[in-house]
């Protein structure tokens, strides 16, 4: 497992990482995003959406806990996930997010409400430092190493 780290020092840098990983994103996929509320993780997927096409500025799914996108709106499917609002990881089973890896990725926000997560998964996370800018670090499981887009 290799980390990286990405120093994000404004709003256009974290939609720009976005996009960069939206370029190299394929089926099966799994993004897990972390993060204190208000770290960028919705504006870094934002990115992602619109490098695979999507033309409009997504909503934050905080309340359906999941937004699908499909094509032709998007190149590829995704399925925007925040599970935020999840009471229980048991809940989690009733939204069926294994059903998008089939043809699809998922970008999952608040991945740590689920007990367990892809082995595939790879894992940002978002870190808010009250003086300096924002940082993202990633953890990359083998499937990303070679497609790592940053230095
Ligand atoms: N690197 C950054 N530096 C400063 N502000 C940022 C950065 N990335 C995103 N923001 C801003 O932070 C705010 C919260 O972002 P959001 O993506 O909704 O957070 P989250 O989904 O993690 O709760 C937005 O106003 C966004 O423009
Ligand atoms: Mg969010």
């Amino acid at each position: 497992m290799i980390e990286k780290t990405l120093i994000l020092p404004d709003a256009q840098a974290t939609h720009d990482a976005g996009q960069a990983l939206g370029a190299v994103v394929r089926a099966g996929d799994v993004v897990a995003l972390s993060g204190d509320l208000g770290a960028g993780k919705t504006s870094l997927t934002r990115g992602i959406l619109a490098e695979l096409g999507l033309e409009e500025d997504a909503p934050s799914p905080s309340f359906a806990l999941v937004i699908p996108y499909s094509p032709p709106q998007l190149r590829l499917p995704i399925w925007h996930v925040d599970l935020y609002r999840l009471d229980s990881p048991e809940d989690a089973e009733e939204l069926g997010l294994d059903e998008a890896l089939y043809d699809g990725a998922l970008v999952i926000e608040w991945p740590e409400r689920l007990a367990w997560l892809w082995p595939q998964t790879l894992r940002l996370h978002i870190s808010l430092p009250a003086d300096g800018p924002r940082r993202l670090t990633a953890r990359l499981s083998p499937s990303w190493e070679e497609r790592w887009p940053f230095k």
